[in-house]
């Protein structure tokens, strides 16, 4: 087999970075990235089980694989239907020889090895009795500015609808130390924009002992070089006020929570599991609403869980309006294997649910066309991240994560180099962005050169 492979990868920002430290393993065991899966040895599926009948996609996407096992390639599944599906695969895609969910990759050197022996039915699906975390020193992160770090792997929420607790194993944080580790080595390496990850980051618990989730963003923030430090996903029920302190004391703690409700009727939230009601979520907000900085809130929701009312899916149309959110991910509720919700009557018609996630989009684009008017004439520092040569402006994001695009008529580069920071004065404000004019850098600013590096071929949710 050669030693070359191709990755693809779906789902969330925990996968995406999975794949990346499976890449960085990858490399460490003498394999390389190709860009065009026809080169590749082995071609590996990093998968996404979240919703949308999810593995019907992936058996689909095997099945093309099919007609390229001639040509001496292996494959493997990773990922949350790899955990899920298990051995199944090997029985419907007899093709594929590695079937590994995510709480199993500390073993795949040993995996590749056995791969390379001419093993097949391979298969690395611990259940949720690991308490261990992928950890490597190998990641090979494909954007040289901004970078991951997962501080918690896995889930103990158990949500009604959810297969994360089945796909990731169960909740298990890395300890403060090497975390600090990981983070100091990156700002060594020219790194400024550190996202820290984890299914309910804010359930972090420090294995040492020695400090708090908001202690640990604090600590995060104030290593020299790093400019900003991003969170996510956080859960409302471990949802303390020391991290909306943190966030205005520490100017590198980007003001932005994204803080999934789901629902805004506390009967949905009690048949959801989520174990906290609307008030509880509404008294979190009002500590956000206080602080003294402008922190944006964004949040996820579902529409149509099984026994969805019209007056509950009311109390979800109220809500976007007390909390006024900056960006709302809305999903139709789809039943998933294990889960328990799979087991409620899917009562509600996907008439209906077209309906209110349509009525849902439209009130928040409301909301955002409002609220995003806040901007207007404010001066934001932007991460530059791209040029769109079609309408010659750059495009950047602000602390608050919202695309900023600029141009740049005041400053001597027409193209200041991605990864670096400007202020940019708003002159416009849209429902999803801000448009506005690049000031003239400060004295002392800061321009990193970028280090190119083969993309991956990554589909976030
Ligand atoms: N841990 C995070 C969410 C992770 S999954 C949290 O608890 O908030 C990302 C989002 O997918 C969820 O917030 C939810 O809105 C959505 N989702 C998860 N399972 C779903 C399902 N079965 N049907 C529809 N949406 C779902
Ligand atoms: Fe899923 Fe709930 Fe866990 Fe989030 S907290 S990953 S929604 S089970
Ligand atoms: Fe998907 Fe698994 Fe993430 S199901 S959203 S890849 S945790």
């Amino acid at each position: 087999m050669s030693k070359t492979f191709y990755i693809e990868t779906f789902g969330c920002q925990m996968n995406a970075h999975d794949s990346e430290k499976v890449i960085g393993t990858l490399e460490h065991e003498g394999y390389s990235q190709v860009a065009d899966e026809a080169e590749a040895g082995l071609i590996l599926y990093n998968t996404c089980s979240i919703r949308d009948k999810a593995e019907q996609k992936v058996f689909h996407r095997l099945n093309e694989y099919k007609r390229m096992q001639g040509e001496g390639k292996k494959f493997a599944v990773l990922g949350c239907v790899a955990q899920q599906e298990g051995e199944r695969i090997f029985d419907r895609a007899p093709y594929v020889s590695l079937v590994a969910g995510s709480a199993s990759y500390r073993n795949l050197p040993s995996m590749l090895a056995r791969l390379e022996a001419g093993e097949t039915r391979i298969t690395g699906l611990d259940d949720r009795q690991t308490d261990q975390t992928f950890d490597t020193e190998f990641t090979v992160r494909s954007n040289p500015h901004r970078g991951y770090i997962t501080i918690i792997e896995g889930c103990d929420k158990f949500c009604a609808y959810c297969v994360v607790p089945y796909t990731r194993g169960k909740e298990r944080s890395r300890t403060s130390a090497s975390v600090l580790v990981e983070a100091r080595r990156m700002a060594d390496l020219g790194y400024t924009d550190i996202q820290l990850l984890g299914q309910n980051v804010n359930s972090w618990r420090d294995p040492s002992g020695r400090l708090s989730f908001a202690e640990l963003l604090t600590a995060v923030g104030n290593i020299p070089g790093i400019r900003r430090v991003r969170f996510t996903t956080s859960h409302p029920r471990d949802f303390t006020r020391d991290i909306v302190e943190a966030i205005d004391a520490t100017p590198t703690l980007c003001d932005h929570i994204h803080l999934p409700v789901q629902s805004g009727s506390s009967s949905v939230l009690k048949a959801m599991s989520r174990e906290y009601t609307r008030e509880w979520y509404l008294e979190r907000m009002s500590w956000i609403h206080a602080a003294t900085r402008d922190i944006s809130i964004t949040s996820d929701m579902i529409v149509g869980f099984p026994g969805e009312t019209d007056a509950d899916f009311e109390e979800t149309i109220t809500l976007l309006g007390a909390v006024r959110y900056d960006a709302v991910f809305a999903f139709k509720f789809s039943p998933r294997p294990n889960t328990p919700a799979v087991h409620m009557a899917d009562s509600i018609p996907e008439a209906v649910k077209n309906e209110r996630l349509r009525i849902l989009n439209d009130r928040q684009r409301e909301i955002q066309r409002e609220h995003y008017a806040r901007h207007l004439g404010q001066v934001q520092e932007v991460m530059v991240e791209s040029y769109n040569p079609a309408r010659n402006q750059v495009v950047g994001r602000s602390s608050q994560n919202k695309t900023v695009n600029f141009t740049t008529a005041q400053l001597v580069s027409a193209n200041p180099p991605v990864g670096s920071y400007l202020n940019v004065r708003v002159t416009q404000t849209l429902p999803n962005c801000l448009v506005g004019e690049a000031l003239p850098p400060a004295e002392g600013e800061v321009s990193f050169v970028p280090v190119q590096r083969p993309q991956p071929f990554v589909v976030l949710n």
